[in-house]
């Protein structure tokens, strides 16, 4: 939990860089990160890139589909050839879950797991925790609902592990069969009617239903996961007030929620994509800048 604040203090402190005319301080100039993204990502890849090039760290960004990946090199090899260029911090996606993990056994530099199959996807967590943070002042004691996916979603697996840790209380919803088994081990309350899931409840998470990860189709069609899991104007009304709506994108408009409610007054969709960046200038700070009294102005 101490690990967990000093990240969103940090990032709290850095988040006003970004507002400035000229966004870039110095603190990491002559640092090298390689952003290493086998699987497609809009906000992971770009907000990672956007906080290294924010604290001038210099920036590699290969794909798989741009790398000797396609003519059969493993991914301990590619990380080996990487390591030998000797960059500070290499930033992983793999659709495989674990392939962070491995690739740190084998290179010097440090590795950031920027979502690894259907295990994690910590970064995503932690923005997620500074924005409810920010918005509701505290995560202590707040009523958390996660709707969707939950048995695909390396996002579920962080959020549910990070805001734990961080005193909410959670509740996870959506089709049974998309409900792992074990899950109450994480100390999560399940509610698989919706309805009853979002009474009263400070926040709701919304999920995608990630139609890639599926070995076989987990409910009849979209439209019916619309009709009984999408959250729309008549579901909210059962929540807070002030809930507010998060998603970590990218969104599948009127499947998981509706156009209106994504735009509108209570979601943070879009606050979620700017605290990405700060979270992971933070990270970054931490991790290769931070305690050697570096200039942040
Ligand atoms: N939230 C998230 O991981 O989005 P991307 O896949 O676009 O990075």
């Amino acid at each position: 939990m101490s690990d967990i604040n000093l990240i969103l203090d940090t990032a709290d402190s850095l988040m006003e860089i970004s507002s400035r005319d000229i966004k870039k301080v110095p603190t990491l100039r002559g640092k090298s990160i390689v952003n290493f993204f086998y699987e497609p990502s809009t906000r992971t890849k770009a907000s990672f890139e956007m906080a290294a090039k924010r604290l001038s760290a210099d920036t590699l960004t290969l794909s798989a589909t741009d790398s000797s990946m396609v003519k059969g090199e493993t991914l301990i090899d590619t990380a080996r050839n990487l390591q030998a260029m000797n960059p500070d911090i290499i930033i992983l996606r793999h659709s495989s879950s674990g392939a962070p993990h491995l690739l740190a056994r084998y290179v010097d530099s440090g590795v950031i797991n920027a979502g690894d199959g259907i295990h994690e996807h910590p970064t995503q967590a932690l923005l997620d925790l500074f924005t409810i943070k920010k918005k509701k002042g505290r995560i202590k004691g707040l009523r958390i609902v996660i709707i969707g996916d939950i048995a695909h979603s390396r996002v579920a697996r962080s959020d549910i592990i990070g805001l734990r840790k961080m005193g909410a209380e959670v509740t996870i919803s959506g089709p049974p069969t998309m409900i792992p088994v074990d899950v109450e081990s994480l100390g999560v309350k399940v509610i698989l009617d919706p309805v009853k899931a979002v009474k009263n409840k400070d926040v709701i998470m919304l999920l995608r239903i990630q139609l890639e990860r599926q070995d076989k189709v987990l409910f009849p069609s979209l439209r019916e996961y619309a009709i009984f899991f999408g959250l729309n104007t008549q579901l909210i009304k059962g929540a807070k007030k002030d809930v507010i709506i998060m998603h970590p994108g990218p969104i599948n408009r009127g499947v998981e929620i509706t156009g209106d409610l994504a735009d509108g007054p209570f979601s943070v969709i879009l606050d979620q994509v700017s605290n990405g960046v700060a979270i992971r200038m933070a990270l970054l700070y931490l991790l290769i800048g931070g305690g050697k009294g570096d200039n942040l102005d």
